[in-house]
C-alpha cells in the first residue's frame, strides 16, 4: 500500500489565520511554538566568526560542542559525573533525530516494531513510527496528572515489540511533568530503550530543571536543543546524550547519512550552552506571559491552570459554551484576534483543550487583552 502523509498539522489552521488576521493590528500567532525573542548577541557573532565554513563538520558535533554539552549537562542537572563525550552527539535540531529515530533503531533490532509515545504530545513521535513503517502505540498520561506515562498501561505485548519508549517532561503541550526516573526504570526492567526529549527542561516552573540522565545513562538517551533555550530554533542545534551503545549506533548511522550540524551553528551551540543568564532572561518574559494571558482567558470564562513546565498554555474546552476546540479557537480567533492549536493536534486524546504558545510579546497579548476585554460572553 502506497504510504499516504497526513495533512502537516499546522496547515489546518489557515482558515482559523484569516479570522485572526482581520483584526486592526492583525493576528496575534500564539498557535507554534517558533520563540521570537532574539538570542543573545554573543551567539550570533559566534556565527559569522567561527571561520569553520570551509570543511566539513563532524557528524557527532566537534570536541567543544559535546565538551560544552557534557559540562552543560553537569551544571544545570547537578549530575555527579560528566559523560564522556562519546556518549554525546549533535543533531541538526532535535525534530529530525526524533522523525528518525526509530528507522535507525529498527536497523539495531529488526524484530521489534513499535514505538510507545505519550498519547498527548508533539506529533512528530507519532510521525517518526509512521516514516519507519512502524506502529506508534500511545501511552496515557499518569493517573490524575497531564504529564508522564501511566507506565502500568502499557500492553506486555506491546512492550516486548517496543523500539523505544518517548517520554516528553516538561510536555509539550500539556506542561505536565513526568516522572523520569520512573521511566527509566521501566524501560530497563523491559529492555527498552527509553528517550527523553528534554527540550523545555529549563522552563520548569515547579522545581529545578530534570533530566533523565539523573538516574543514570544505562538503556536511557536524553534528547535536548537549543531552539527553546537559546532562541536558536532557525540555526538548528540539538543534541542527544546517554547511553553509550545507544549513541555510539545512532551517531554511526547518521554519520553514514551524512547529518551535520554547520560548523558556525555548532560554533553559536558551544557560546549559547556556556551562558546561563539569558535564559534566566527568558524563563522571566515566559513567566509574566503565562501568567498575563491566564488572567485574560480567565476574565473571558476560559479558566487554565499554570504550566508546571514549558511555555503553553493547556486550556480546558468549556462543555457548556463550545462543541469543541475548534469551535474555541475559532471564538478566540474571532472575539481576540488569537490565533491557537486545537488540542486533537497532538493526539485525539487533547481534543478537549486548545494549546496557547506563548511566544508573543507582552504588547501582542496586550492587544488580546484588549479585544477579549470588549467580548461581552454571557
Ligand atoms: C517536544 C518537542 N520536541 C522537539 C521539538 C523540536 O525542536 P527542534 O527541532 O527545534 O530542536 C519541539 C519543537 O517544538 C518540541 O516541542
Amino acid at each position: 500500500m502506497t504510504f499516504r502523509l497526513p495533512p502537516y498539522p499546522y496547515d489546518r489552521l489557515d482558515g482559523l489565520a484569516k479570522l485572526a488576521a482581520a483584526h486592526e493590528g492583525g493576528m496575534v500567532d500564539c498557535s507554534i511554538g517558533t520563540p521570537c525573542d532574539p538570542p543573545p548577541a554573543a551567539v550570533v557573532e559566534a556565527l559569522a566568526t567561527s571561520g569553520s565554513e570551509r570543511g566539513y563538520p563532524a557528524s557527532a558535533g566537534g570536541l567543544p560542542l559535546r565538551d560544552g554539552v557534557a559540562a552543560w549537562l553537569v551544571r544545570r542537572f547537578a549530575l555527579a559525573e560528566a559523560l564522556p563525550v562519546t556518549s554525546v552527539a549533535a543533531c541538526v535540531g532535535t525534530k529530525e533525530f526524533v522523525a528518525s529515530v526509530p528507522h535507525i533503531l529498527r536497523l539495531r533490532t529488526p524484530e521489534r516494531d513499535t514505538v510507545l509515545y505519550p498519547a498527548v504530545s508533539y506529533p512528530t513521535y507519532a510521525m517518526g513510527a509512521d516514516l519507519a513503517g512502524c506502529r506508534a502505540v500511545p501511552v496515557p498520561p499518569a493517573p490524575g496528572r497531564l504529564g508522564g506515562l501511566d507506565l502500568a498501561a502499557i500492553a506486555p505485548a506491546d512492550a516486548a515489540r517496543a523500539l523505544l519508549l518517548w517520554s516528553n517532561s516538561p510536555s509539550n503541550p500539556t506542561g505536565g511533568l513526568g516522572d523520569l526516573g520512573a521511566e527509566a526504570a521501566w524501560g530497563r526492567s523491559h529492555g527498552v530503550p527509553v528517550f527523553s526529549d528534554e527540550c523545555y527542561a529549563e522552563f520548569t516552573w515547579d522545581g529545578p530543571p530534570r533530566s533523565v540522565l539523573q538516574h543514570g545513562p544505562d538503556g536511557v538517551v536524553a534528547v535536548q536543543s537549543l531552539s527553546k533555550r537559546s532562541n536558536l530554533a532557525g540555526v538548528r542545534v540539538g543534541f542527544y546524550a546517554g547511553d553509550a551503545e545507544l549513541v555510539e549506533f545512532l551517531r554511526a548511522v547518521r554519520q553514514h547519512a551524512g547529518l551535520m550540524v554547520p560548523g558556525p551553528a555548532q560554533a553559536a551551540g558551544v557560546v549559547a550552552l556556556a551562558d546561563d543568564v539569558h535564559v534566566e532572561t527568558q524563563r522571566a518574559l515566559y513567566r509574566e506571559r503565562l501568567a498575563y494571558l491566564a488572567g485574560i482567558l480567565g476574565d473571558y470564562g476560559c479558566p487554565v491552570a499554570l504550566p508546571e513546565g514549558g511555555f503553553y498554555l493547556w486550556v480546558p474546552v468549556p462543555v457548556d459554551r463550545w462543541a469543541d476546540a475548534w469551535a474555541m479557537a475559532e471564538s478566540f480567533a474571532a472575539d481576540g484576534g488569537l490565533l491557537v492549536s486545537p488540542g486533537d493536534l497532538y493526539g485525539d486524546a487533547g481534543a478537549g483543550h486548545v494549546r496557547v504558545a506563548l511566544v508573543q510579546p507582552m504588547e501582542r497579548l496586550a492587544l488580546v487583552g484588549q479585544r477579549l476585554g470588549r467580548v461581552s460572553h454571557g
